[in-house]
């Protein structure tokens, strides 16, 4: 079973100038890529082998990079946002200075030149389940899943996924997919869907 988990973050700066005592207001909203990375991992701890995390940033001042965390063990997660928001700074300030792509201390954090479109060509071959996460879609009890095809779960940021991704994204076979009709934050939805998903797991 291979789970990967995408956030669409078109705002979020491509450089470690972003100021952590005001993380949310400096950075592009990468408190929000914090927060969906953390969930992902603490959801279900069982499933952390299966995880792999993939955060598209768009922003200034050279987009786009992609963030790829994976190999996680549940125990060995940073502790807070802040926590996290320290790691990834000091991941993008290395790749600026020296080019050097894995964070030194972290090596499960990495940084590479790719964009949204490059993203889904990679992680969503044609025997993929692309789930994308969106109030609109069907209830995941409505679903049926496999768990034999890599899942490929695709979530927006505070603003959703901007049309031109959404485009992007629709050029796949996509099934909506809704954890409830209220617009919830993206890291409350991750970890609802995970939850179904291990439990859905457990029953099969
Ligand atoms: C904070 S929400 C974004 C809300 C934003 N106002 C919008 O219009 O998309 C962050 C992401 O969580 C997902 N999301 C939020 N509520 C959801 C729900 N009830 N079911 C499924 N996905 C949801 C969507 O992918 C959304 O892009």
């Amino acid at each position: 079973m291979q789970l990967s988990v995408l956030l669409d973050a078109p705002r979020c700066r491509t450089d470690g100038s972003f100021l952590i005592r005001d993380v949310p207001g400096t950075s592009g909203r990468l408190d929000v890529v914090c927060r969906v990375l953390l969930s992902t991992f603490r959801a279900v701890p069982e499933l952390c082998s299966n995880l792999q995390f993939f955060a598209v940033l768009g922003g200034p001042p050279t987009p786009p990079l992609q963030l790829q965390v994976k190999d996680v063990a549940p125990k060995a997660l940073p502790e807070s946002e802040l926590a996290c928001s320290i790691i990834l700074k000091t991941l993008l300030y290395q790749l600026r200075k020296s080019e050097q792509t894995h964070h030194k201390n972290w090596p499960e954090f990495s940084l590479s030149k790719k964009g949204f479109a490059e993203t889904l060509k990679e992680e969503a071959p044609a025997e993929s389940h692309i789930f994308y996460l969106i109030e609109r879609g069907k209830p995941l009890e409505e679903i049926p899943v496999s768990f034999e095809q890599p899942m490929l779960i695709v979530l927006g940021d505070d603003k959703g996924l901007p049309k031109d991704h959404e485009e992007i994204l629709y050029q796949y076979k996509v099934q909506e997919v809704s954890v409830g009709t209220r617009s919830l934050l993206g890291s409350q939805v991750i970890s609802l869907l995970l939850l179904n998903l291990a439990r859905c797991l457990n029953t099969s």
